[in-house]
Protein backbone atom coordinates (compact mmCIF):
# COMPACT_ATOMS: atom_id res chain seq x y z
CA UNK A 1 0.00 0.00 0.00
CA UNK A 2 2.98 2.05 0.65
CA UNK A 3 3.98 1.71 -2.53
CA UNK A 4 0.89 2.18 -4.15
CA UNK A 5 0.51 6.43 -2.59
CA UNK A 6 2.07 8.45 -4.84
CA UNK A 7 0.19 5.90 -8.11
CA UNK A 8 -3.03 7.00 -6.45
CA UNK A 9 -2.66 10.45 -6.28
CA UNK A 10 -1.96 10.64 -9.78
CA UNK A 11 -4.82 8.49 -10.03
CA UNK A 12 -7.15 10.91 -8.13
CA UNK A 13 -5.53 13.46 -10.64
CA UNK A 14 -6.87 11.51 -13.54
CA UNK A 15 -10.19 10.55 -12.32
CA UNK A 16 -10.93 14.16 -11.97
CA UNK A 17 -9.69 14.82 -15.48
CA UNK A 18 -12.13 11.71 -16.94
CA UNK A 19 -15.00 12.99 -14.81
CA UNK A 20 -14.96 16.15 -16.31
CA UNK A 21 -14.81 15.07 -19.68
CA UNK A 22 -16.13 11.39 -19.98
CA UNK A 23 -14.62 11.58 -23.65
CA UNK A 24 -11.24 11.97 -22.69
CA UNK A 25 -10.64 8.90 -20.56
CA UNK A 26 -7.37 7.69 -21.71
CA UNK A 27 -5.98 5.47 -18.51
CA UNK A 28 -7.23 3.87 -15.52
CA UNK A 29 -8.56 6.23 -12.91
CA UNK A 30 -10.55 5.98 -9.81
CA UNK A 31 -12.52 8.43 -7.41
CA UNK A 32 -14.73 8.17 -4.06
CA UNK A 33 -17.46 9.47 -2.42
CA UNK A 34 -19.97 8.91 0.31
CA UNK A 35 -22.77 6.55 -0.43
CA UNK A 36 -24.35 6.94 2.65
CA UNK A 37 -24.16 6.22 6.18
CA UNK A 38 -24.99 3.21 8.08
CA UNK A 39 -27.30 3.28 11.40
CA UNK A 40 -25.88 3.22 14.77
CA UNK A 41 -25.33 0.10 16.18
CA UNK A 42 -26.03 -0.69 20.25
CA UNK A 43 -23.88 -3.25 22.07
CA UNK A 44 -26.13 -5.38 25.26
CA UNK A 45 -25.57 -2.71 27.61
CA UNK A 46 -27.52 -0.45 25.49
CA UNK A 47 -24.47 1.74 24.48
CA UNK A 48 -24.33 3.40 20.88
CA UNK A 49 -22.26 3.43 18.17
CA UNK A 50 -22.37 5.66 15.36
CA UNK A 51 -22.33 3.95 12.27
CA UNK A 52 -19.86 4.47 9.43
CA UNK A 53 -19.62 6.50 6.74
CA UNK A 54 -19.95 4.01 3.51
CA UNK A 55 -17.62 5.47 0.58
CA UNK A 56 -18.15 4.58 -3.04
CA UNK A 57 -15.22 4.00 -5.53
CA UNK A 58 -15.50 4.20 -9.12
CA UNK A 59 -13.27 2.45 -11.44
CA UNK A 60 -12.45 3.34 -14.59
CA UNK A 61 -10.40 1.48 -17.49
CA UNK A 62 -8.97 3.02 -21.13
CA UNK A 63 -11.93 1.64 -22.95
CA UNK A 64 -14.20 3.89 -20.81
CA UNK A 65 -16.08 0.90 -18.82
CA UNK A 66 -16.82 1.73 -15.12
CA UNK A 67 -17.50 -0.02 -12.01
CA UNK A 68 -18.68 0.87 -8.79
CA UNK A 69 -18.79 -0.72 -5.47
CA UNK A 70 -19.35 0.00 -1.80
CA UNK A 71 -17.96 -0.64 1.85
CA UNK A 72 -21.93 -1.77 2.40
CA UNK A 73 -21.68 -5.91 1.63
CA UNK A 74 -18.56 -4.91 -0.65
CA UNK A 75 -21.48 -4.55 -3.14
CA UNK A 76 -20.91 -3.62 -6.70
CA UNK A 77 -23.85 -1.26 -7.69
CA UNK A 78 -22.92 -0.46 -11.31
CA UNK A 79 -21.04 -1.65 -14.77
CA UNK A 80 -21.41 0.46 -17.14
CA UNK A 81 -19.95 -1.72 -20.65
CA UNK A 82 -20.01 -0.74 -24.54
CA UNK A 83 -22.05 -2.46 -26.70
CA UNK A 84 -21.15 -3.49 -30.40
CA UNK A 85 -21.75 0.16 -31.75
CA UNK A 86 -19.49 1.91 -28.67
CA UNK A 87 -22.99 2.64 -26.33
CA UNK A 88 -22.71 2.21 -22.74
CA UNK A 89 -25.25 0.47 -20.63
CA UNK A 90 -25.32 -0.52 -16.90
CA UNK A 91 -25.52 -4.60 -17.00
CA UNK A 92 -25.67 -5.07 -13.17
CA UNK A 93 -29.22 -4.77 -11.35
CA UNK A 94 -29.30 -2.86 -8.18
CA UNK A 95 -29.93 0.81 -6.54
CA UNK A 96 -29.10 4.14 -6.10
CA UNK A 97 -29.24 4.67 -2.77
CA UNK A 98 -27.97 2.88 0.62
CA UNK A 99 -31.09 2.88 1.92
CA UNK A 100 -32.31 0.81 -0.85
CA UNK A 101 -29.73 -1.44 0.18
CA UNK A 102 -30.63 -1.75 3.41
CA UNK A 103 -34.26 -2.10 3.00
CA UNK A 104 -33.75 -5.87 2.26
CA UNK A 105 -32.84 -7.37 -1.51
CA UNK A 106 -31.40 -10.36 -2.90
CA UNK A 107 -27.61 -10.05 -2.54
CA UNK A 108 -27.68 -7.67 -5.68
CA UNK A 109 -23.99 -7.36 -6.80
CA UNK A 110 -22.96 -9.01 -3.17
CA UNK A 111 -21.07 -11.24 -1.74
CA UNK A 112 -22.00 -14.41 -0.42
CA UNK A 113 -20.57 -15.86 2.83
CA UNK A 114 -19.50 -17.16 5.24
CA UNK A 115 -21.09 -19.98 3.35
CA UNK A 116 -22.50 -19.56 0.03
CA UNK A 117 -25.54 -21.15 -0.78
CA UNK A 118 -27.58 -23.78 1.37
CA UNK A 119 -26.66 -25.56 4.53
CA UNK A 120 -29.63 -28.16 4.44
CA UNK A 121 -31.46 -27.67 7.86
CA UNK A 122 -29.14 -25.00 8.88
CA UNK A 123 -26.66 -27.87 10.38
CA UNK A 124 -23.54 -29.34 10.14
CA UNK A 125 -21.29 -31.10 12.01
CA UNK A 126 -17.38 -30.60 12.20
CA UNK A 127 -15.10 -32.81 13.75
CA UNK A 128 -17.46 -34.28 15.13
CA UNK A 129 -19.37 -31.14 16.92
CA UNK A 130 -22.72 -30.27 15.63
CA UNK A 131 -23.33 -26.27 14.68
CA UNK A 132 -26.38 -24.97 14.24
CA UNK A 133 -26.93 -21.85 11.78
CA UNK A 134 -31.02 -19.39 11.64
CA UNK A 135 -32.73 -21.03 9.43
CA UNK A 136 -33.35 -17.89 7.26
CA UNK A 137 -34.23 -20.11 4.20
CA UNK A 138 -36.74 -21.98 6.33
CA UNK A 139 -36.10 -24.53 7.04
CA UNK A 140 -32.29 -24.65 5.47
CA UNK A 141 -30.00 -21.55 5.76
CA UNK A 142 -28.44 -19.29 3.19
CA UNK A 143 -25.80 -17.86 1.89
CA UNK A 144 -24.11 -17.12 5.54
CA UNK A 145 -27.40 -16.77 7.49
CA UNK A 146 -29.63 -14.08 8.84
CA UNK A 147 -27.26 -11.27 8.30
CA UNK A 148 -24.54 -12.77 6.00
CA UNK A 149 -21.84 -11.07 4.77
CA UNK A 150 -23.62 -8.75 2.20
CA UNK A 151 -25.00 -6.69 5.20
CA UNK A 152 -21.49 -6.65 6.50
CA UNK A 153 -19.69 -3.40 6.66
CA UNK A 154 -16.27 -4.06 4.47
CA UNK A 155 -13.74 -1.47 4.86
CA UNK A 156 -12.69 -0.07 1.46
CA UNK A 157 -8.86 0.64 0.85
CA UNK A 158 -8.20 1.68 -2.95
CA UNK A 159 -5.09 0.68 -5.18
CA UNK A 160 -3.84 1.45 -8.31
CA UNK A 161 -2.28 -2.03 -9.41
CA UNK A 162 -0.26 -2.85 -12.10
CA UNK A 163 -3.84 -4.20 -14.09
CA UNK A 164 -5.46 -1.69 -13.43
CA UNK A 165 -7.21 0.32 -10.64
CA UNK A 166 -8.39 -1.87 -7.97
CA UNK A 167 -10.61 -1.37 -4.07
CA UNK A 168 -9.63 -4.21 -1.29
CA UNK A 169 -12.13 -4.89 1.23
CA UNK A 170 -11.43 -7.07 4.59
CA UNK A 171 -14.14 -8.24 6.83
CA UNK A 172 -13.37 -9.54 10.29
CA UNK A 173 -16.38 -12.23 11.22
CA UNK A 174 -16.00 -13.04 15.03
CA UNK A 175 -16.16 -16.64 16.20
CA UNK A 176 -19.34 -17.58 16.59
CA UNK A 177 -20.99 -15.40 14.29
CA UNK A 178 -24.45 -16.50 12.60
CA UNK A 179 -23.17 -19.86 14.36
CA UNK A 180 -20.14 -20.70 12.43
CA UNK A 181 -17.24 -21.68 14.75
CA UNK A 182 -13.55 -20.01 13.97
CA UNK A 183 -12.91 -15.91 13.34
CA UNK A 184 -12.45 -15.32 9.96
CA UNK A 185 -10.68 -12.73 8.43
CA UNK A 186 -11.31 -12.23 4.83
CA UNK A 187 -10.31 -9.65 2.46
CA UNK A 188 -11.33 -9.41 -1.50
CA UNK A 189 -10.83 -7.27 -4.39
CA UNK A 190 -12.09 -6.10 -7.25
CA UNK A 191 -10.00 -4.88 -10.42
CA UNK A 192 -10.72 -3.45 -13.61
CA UNK A 193 -7.95 -4.28 -16.28
CA UNK A 194 -8.08 -2.81 -19.85
CA UNK A 195 -9.38 -6.18 -21.03
CA UNK A 196 -12.39 -5.15 -19.39
CA UNK A 197 -12.01 -7.68 -16.83
CA UNK A 198 -13.55 -7.50 -12.89
CA UNK A 199 -11.55 -9.67 -11.90
CA UNK A 200 -12.53 -10.49 -8.10
CA UNK A 201 -10.11 -12.09 -5.53
CA UNK A 202 -10.84 -13.82 -2.28
CA UNK A 203 -8.45 -15.02 0.86
CA UNK A 204 -9.37 -15.89 3.93
CA UNK A 205 -7.86 -17.54 7.03
CA UNK A 206 -9.21 -18.57 10.28
CA UNK A 207 -8.41 -19.39 13.94
CA UNK A 208 -10.59 -22.58 14.37
CA UNK A 209 -11.73 -24.73 11.83
CA UNK A 210 -14.83 -23.24 10.14
CA UNK A 211 -16.51 -23.57 6.93
CA UNK A 212 -15.64 -21.41 4.23
CA UNK A 213 -17.20 -20.73 0.58
CA UNK A 214 -17.71 -17.04 -0.79
CA UNK A 215 -19.12 -16.11 -3.75
CA UNK A 216 -20.02 -12.89 -5.77
CA UNK A 217 -23.78 -12.92 -6.14
CA UNK A 218 -24.13 -9.91 -9.06
CA UNK A 219 -27.50 -9.93 -11.33
CA UNK A 220 -26.73 -9.23 -14.91
CA UNK A 221 -28.72 -8.18 -17.89
CA UNK A 222 -26.33 -7.63 -20.69
CA UNK A 223 -28.89 -5.49 -22.46
CA UNK A 224 -29.20 -3.02 -19.33
CA UNK A 225 -30.54 -3.76 -15.65
CA UNK A 226 -33.80 -2.21 -16.79
CA UNK A 227 -34.16 -3.80 -20.09
CA UNK A 228 -36.43 -6.36 -18.81
CA UNK A 229 -36.20 -10.52 -19.43
CA UNK A 230 -32.95 -12.19 -20.11
CA UNK A 231 -34.37 -15.26 -21.57
CA UNK A 232 -33.16 -14.01 -25.37
CA UNK A 233 -29.63 -14.18 -23.61
CA UNK A 234 -27.22 -17.12 -25.42
CA UNK A 235 -25.55 -19.39 -22.71
CA UNK A 236 -22.66 -21.70 -22.73
CA UNK A 237 -21.51 -23.73 -19.07
CA UNK A 238 -18.31 -25.66 -19.61
CA UNK A 239 -19.97 -28.56 -17.15
CA UNK A 240 -21.45 -31.69 -18.58
CA UNK A 241 -22.70 -32.53 -14.97
CA UNK A 242 -24.92 -31.27 -12.11
CA UNK A 243 -26.05 -31.71 -8.98
CA UNK A 244 -29.63 -32.23 -9.00
CA UNK A 245 -31.62 -30.90 -5.91
CA UNK A 246 -34.94 -31.69 -4.04
CA UNK A 247 -38.08 -29.34 -4.14
CA UNK A 248 -36.42 -27.09 -1.50
CA UNK A 249 -32.59 -27.07 -3.45
CA UNK A 250 -30.55 -29.06 -1.34
CA UNK A 251 -28.51 -31.30 -3.56
CA UNK A 252 -29.28 -34.93 -3.39
CA UNK A 253 -25.35 -35.75 -3.36
CA UNK A 254 -25.63 -36.95 -6.81
CA UNK A 255 -23.78 -35.76 -9.49
CA UNK A 256 -25.44 -36.36 -12.84
CA UNK A 257 -24.99 -35.71 -16.48
CA UNK A 258 -26.98 -32.91 -18.01
CA UNK A 259 -27.10 -34.30 -21.22
CA UNK A 260 -31.14 -34.89 -22.22
CA UNK A 261 -31.92 -32.37 -19.64
CA UNK A 262 -33.23 -28.74 -20.31
CA UNK A 263 -29.80 -27.62 -17.86
CA UNK A 264 -27.64 -29.06 -21.01
CA UNK A 265 -25.80 -25.83 -21.26
CA UNK A 266 -22.51 -27.32 -23.10
CA UNK A 267 -23.80 -25.54 -26.53
CA UNK A 268 -24.92 -22.15 -26.63
CA UNK A 269 -28.92 -21.96 -25.80
CA UNK A 270 -30.95 -19.26 -25.05
CA UNK A 271 -31.63 -18.93 -21.28
CA UNK A 272 -35.67 -18.80 -21.93
CA UNK A 273 -35.81 -22.01 -24.25
CA UNK A 274 -36.01 -24.45 -21.79
CA UNK A 275 -37.10 -22.42 -18.62
CA UNK A 276 -40.12 -23.79 -18.42
CA UNK A 277 -39.28 -27.35 -18.62
CA UNK A 278 -36.60 -26.42 -15.78
CA UNK A 279 -39.28 -26.52 -13.36
CA UNK A 280 -38.57 -25.51 -9.34
CA UNK A 281 -41.08 -23.34 -7.27
CA UNK A 282 -40.67 -20.58 -8.40
CA UNK A 283 -39.85 -21.80 -12.15
CA UNK A 284 -36.65 -21.66 -13.97
CA UNK A 285 -32.92 -22.54 -13.31
CA UNK A 286 -31.34 -22.58 -9.69
CA UNK A 287 -29.03 -25.21 -10.01
CA UNK A 288 -25.37 -25.92 -9.50
CA UNK A 289 -23.19 -26.75 -12.25
CA UNK A 290 -20.02 -29.11 -11.61
CA UNK A 291 -17.60 -27.58 -14.10
CA UNK A 292 -15.68 -29.69 -16.24
CA UNK A 293 -12.39 -28.22 -15.61
CA UNK A 294 -12.79 -28.77 -11.78
CA UNK A 295 -10.90 -26.84 -8.55
CA UNK A 296 -7.95 -25.70 -10.35
CA UNK A 297 -5.01 -23.45 -9.19
CA UNK A 298 -6.06 -20.47 -11.96
CA UNK A 299 -9.02 -18.80 -13.18
CA UNK A 300 -10.53 -21.14 -16.56
CA UNK A 301 -13.45 -20.53 -18.26
CA UNK A 302 -16.51 -21.56 -17.13
CA UNK A 303 -19.32 -19.77 -19.09
CA UNK A 304 -20.07 -17.68 -21.46
CA UNK A 305 -23.10 -15.31 -22.21
CA UNK A 306 -24.06 -13.41 -25.78
CA UNK A 307 -27.01 -10.95 -25.66
CA UNK A 308 -27.40 -10.78 -29.44
CA UNK A 309 -29.18 -7.64 -29.96
CA UNK A 310 -26.83 -5.53 -28.08
CA UNK A 311 -23.84 -7.72 -28.83
CA UNK A 312 -22.39 -7.67 -25.43
CA UNK A 313 -20.62 -11.12 -24.43
CA UNK A 314 -19.25 -11.88 -20.48
CA UNK A 315 -17.37 -14.81 -20.09
CA UNK A 316 -16.83 -16.22 -16.50
CA UNK A 317 -13.46 -17.52 -15.84
CA UNK A 318 -12.90 -18.93 -11.88
CA UNK A 319 -11.02 -21.44 -10.03
CA UNK A 320 -14.02 -22.48 -8.10
CA UNK A 321 -15.66 -26.09 -8.91
CA UNK A 322 -19.24 -24.96 -8.96
CA UNK A 323 -21.23 -22.90 -11.05
CA UNK A 324 -24.25 -21.47 -9.39
CA UNK A 325 -26.88 -20.44 -12.29
CA UNK A 326 -30.02 -18.71 -11.14
CA UNK A 327 -32.30 -16.76 -13.50
CA UNK A 328 -33.78 -14.30 -10.77
CA UNK A 329 -36.84 -16.50 -10.29
CA UNK A 330 -37.83 -15.21 -7.06
CA UNK A 331 -37.92 -11.64 -8.54
CA UNK A 332 -41.53 -10.03 -7.89
CA UNK A 333 -41.26 -6.40 -8.86
CA UNK A 334 -40.80 -5.70 -5.42
CA UNK A 335 -37.36 -4.54 -5.72
CA UNK A 336 -37.60 -0.56 -7.15
CA UNK A 337 -34.21 -0.43 -8.83
CA UNK A 338 -31.99 2.25 -10.20
CA UNK A 339 -33.47 5.00 -11.81
CA UNK A 340 -36.88 3.54 -10.82
CA UNK A 341 -36.03 0.25 -12.72
CA UNK A 342 -38.79 -2.55 -11.50
CA UNK A 343 -37.22 -5.95 -11.63
CA UNK A 344 -38.82 -8.63 -11.85
CA UNK A 345 -38.86 -12.23 -12.55
CA UNK A 346 -36.16 -12.91 -15.27
CA UNK A 347 -34.84 -9.51 -15.72
CA UNK A 348 -31.51 -10.72 -14.29
CA UNK A 349 -28.99 -13.60 -14.16
CA UNK A 350 -26.73 -15.11 -11.67
CA UNK A 351 -23.35 -16.92 -12.42
CA UNK A 352 -21.87 -17.47 -9.25
CA UNK A 353 -18.71 -19.29 -8.86
CA UNK A 354 -18.34 -21.22 -5.48
CA UNK A 355 -18.32 -24.82 -4.35
CA UNK A 356 -20.89 -26.98 -4.53
CA UNK A 357 -24.25 -25.98 -2.08
CA UNK A 358 -24.35 -27.85 1.10
CA UNK A 359 -20.59 -29.13 0.50
CA UNK A 360 -20.29 -29.71 4.15
CA UNK A 361 -23.15 -32.07 4.94
CA UNK A 362 -21.83 -34.37 1.47
CA UNK A 363 -18.51 -36.01 2.74
CA UNK A 364 -18.91 -37.91 -0.89
CA UNK A 365 -17.72 -34.57 -2.15
CA UNK A 366 -14.93 -33.94 -0.46
CA UNK A 367 -12.23 -34.17 -3.12
CA UNK A 368 -14.08 -32.33 -5.62
CA UNK A 369 -15.55 -29.03 -3.45
CA UNK A 370 -13.79 -29.06 -0.13
CA UNK A 371 -15.46 -25.80 2.36
CA UNK A 372 -13.87 -26.79 5.22
CA UNK A 373 -10.82 -24.68 6.04
CA UNK A 374 -8.46 -24.81 9.08
CA UNK A 375 -6.23 -22.73 10.76
CA UNK A 376 -2.82 -22.59 8.74
CA UNK A 377 -4.27 -22.63 5.60
CA UNK A 378 -5.73 -19.90 3.13
CA UNK A 379 -9.12 -19.72 1.31
CA UNK A 380 -8.03 -18.61 -2.12
CA UNK A 381 -10.69 -17.83 -5.03
CA UNK A 382 -10.21 -15.84 -8.22
CA UNK A 383 -12.88 -15.21 -10.43
CA UNK A 384 -12.99 -12.97 -13.35
CA UNK A 385 -16.38 -11.00 -15.52
CA UNK A 386 -14.65 -10.35 -18.78
CA UNK A 387 -16.78 -8.05 -20.79
CA UNK A 388 -16.34 -7.94 -25.25
CA UNK A 389 -18.63 -7.63 -28.15
CA UNK A 390 -19.70 -9.56 -31.15
CA UNK A 391 -20.49 -7.62 -34.45
C1 LIG B 1 -29.81 -19.05 -5.05
C2 LIG B 1 -31.30 -18.84 -5.12
C3 LIG B 1 -31.67 -17.74 -4.19
C4 LIG B 1 -30.90 -16.49 -4.54
C5 LIG B 1 -31.15 -15.43 -3.51
C6 LIG B 1 -29.12 -17.78 -5.40
O1 LIG B 1 -27.75 -17.94 -5.22
O2 LIG B 1 -29.38 -20.08 -5.90
O3 LIG B 1 -31.98 -20.02 -4.79
O4 LIG B 1 -33.03 -17.48 -4.21
O5 LIG B 1 -29.53 -16.76 -4.53
O6 LIG B 1 -31.40 -14.27 -4.07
Amino acid sequence: MRRALPALVIAFALSAVAFAQPKAVTGPAFEQDTFGKLPPTKDKNGKETPGPIVTRYTLVNKNGMVVKCIEYGAIITEIHVPDKSGKTADVALGFDTLADYLKGHPYFGANAGRCANRIANGKFTLDGKEYKLAPNDKPHSLHGGKEGFDKKFWRGEPMLTATGPSVKFTYTSPDGEEGYPGRLSVTMSYTLTDNNEIVIDYRATTDKPTVCNLAHHSYFNLAGHNAGDIKGHELTIAAKHYTPGDETLIPTGKIEPVAGTPFDFTKAKPMGRDLEKAGGKPVGFDLNYVLDKGQTARPELAARVVEPKSGRVMEVLTTEPGLQFYTGNFLDGSNKGKGGAVYRQYNGFCLEAQKFPDSVNKPEWKDKSNVVLRPGETYKQTTIYQFSVVK
